[in-house]
C-alpha cells in the first residue's frame, strides 16, 4: 500500500509506546487515525501529542480482549471516519519472571486474552470490513522477537506462547488475504524504550485489577537503552508501504533464531535416519489433496 494519505487506520495500544509510535508515523504520512487504548487518561495525552499533523484523528477507550466491546468501538470507528484501510493490531502486555508452574492462572488467562484473543478480535472485526470496501489496505499484527525463539534467561515462556501463536495467525492471515489487495505484516521487535514493564499496574479487574510485578524493573532496565518507539513507527510504515511480512527491527537476535533452526534442521535429519532405518519411502504432503476449505 503506497499512498497512505487520506486512509483511515485503526491503531490498538495507541496511548504509549510502539503504538505510539506507529499511529505518529502514519499520521505523519497523512493517514487519519482511530487511537484505541484501555487507559483513558494516557489516550488523551496521546491524541494531543498529535493534535498539530492536519489529520483526523479521534480516541476510543476501549478493551481489544472483550469481542463484544471491540465491535462496539468498531462500529464508532465506522461512523466517525468512514472505510477503514489499516488495521494495526498492536495492544499487548509484558509477562515475564516466574516459571511457567508458577504463574497464577488470571495472569495466563490475562497474557492469553490481549496478546493472543486481542490480536483475533481485531483479525475477526476488521478483516471483513477490509474485504467489504474492496479497496484494499494493510494489517499489521504485533508479535516480539519473543515470537521467534524463547530466550533462556528471560523467563518469558507465556508471554512468547503468546507471540508464538501471533506469527502463526499472522501467517495463516497472510495466505489467506493473498490476491484481495489486503497486505499483512508482523513486527517482531527486540527492546524498545516503552511502558511495557508497568503493563501489570494496569491490569483491569476482570483479569485480576492492577498489581506490581517483581521483575519489571528487569525488562523496564533492558528496553530502557532500545529503540524509540517513534523509529519502530518509521520502520511499520515503510514495511506497509513495501508490503513486507516479517518486519524485525534489530539484527543482533539473528543467532538466537539461527540456533533455534539449527536445532530443527538436526531433527529433520534424525528423521530421515529413522525413515531409513524403518525402510519406508519419506511422506510426500500432497498440498493439492490436503487444501481444506477452498
Ligand atoms: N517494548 C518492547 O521492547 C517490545 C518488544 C517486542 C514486542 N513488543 C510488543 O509491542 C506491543 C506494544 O507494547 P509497548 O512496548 O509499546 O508497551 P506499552 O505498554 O508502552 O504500550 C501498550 C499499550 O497497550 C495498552 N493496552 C494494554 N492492554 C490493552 C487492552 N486490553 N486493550 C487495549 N489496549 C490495551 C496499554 O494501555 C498501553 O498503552 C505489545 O504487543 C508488546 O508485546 C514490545
Amino acid at each position: 500500500m503506497k499512498d497512505l494519505k487520506g486512509k483511515t487506520a485503526y491503531v490498538s495500544g495507541a496511548a504509549s509506546g510502539i503504538g505510539f509510535g506507529i499511529a505518529s508515523a502514519l499520521a505523519q504520512a497523512g493517514a487519519n487515525i482511530a487511537m484505541i487504548d484501555i487507559r483513558a487518561d494516557a489516550l488523551t495525552d496521546a491524541r494531543d501529542r498529535l493534535h498539530n499533523l492536519g489529520v483526523h484523528i479521534e480516541t476510543f477507550v476501549s478493551d481489544v480482549s472483550d469481542a463484544a466491546v471491540l465491535e462496539e468501538t468498531a462500529r464508532a470507528i465506522d461512523a466517525a471516519f468512514g472505510p477503514i484501510h489499516i488495521v494495526c493490531n498492536n495492544a499487548g502486555v509484558s509477562m515475564l519472571g516466574e516459571p511457567l508452574e508458577d504463574i497464577a492462572l488470571s495472569d495466563w488467562n490475562w497474557v492469553i486474552d490481549v496478546n493472543i484473543k486481542g490480536v483475533i478480535n481485531g483479525i475477526r472485526t476488521f478483516v471483513p470490513r477490509l474485504r467489504r470496501h474492496g479497496e484494499g489496505g494493510h494489517i499489521v499484527n504485533t508479535a516480539s522477537i519473543a515470537g521467534l525463539q524463547v530466550n533462556p534467561n528471560f523467563r518469558t515462556g507465556a508471554y512468547a506462547m503468546t507471540k508464538y501463536a501471533v506469527v502463526a495467525l499472522s501467517e495463516a492471515l497472510e495466505q489467506e488475504l493473498d490476491g484481495t489487495g489486503i497486505g499483512v505484516s508482523v513486527l517482531c521487535p527486540a527492546a524498545v524504550d516503552t511502558g511495557i514493564h508497568l503493563s501489570a499496574r494496569a491490569r483491569p479487574q476482570r483479569h485480576g485489577g492492577p498489581f506490581v510485578r517483581s521483575a519489571d524493573h528487569f525488562m523496564g532496565d533492558l528496553i530502557k537503552e532500545g529503540l524509540r518507539p517513534e523509529q519502530v513507527g518509521a520502520r511499520v510504515v515503510q514495511a506497509i508501504r513495501d508490503d513486507e511480512f516479517y518486519i524485525l527491527t534489530h539484527s543482533s537476535p539473528r543467532e538466537w533464531v539461527e540456533r533455534r533452526f539449527a536445532r530443527i534442521m538436526q531433527a529433520f535429519d534424525r528423521a530421515e535416519a529413522f525413515e531409513k532405518e524403518l525402510g519406508i519411502t519419506p511422506w510426500r504432503l500432497d498440498v493439492t489433496r490436503t487444501r481444506a476449505g477452498g
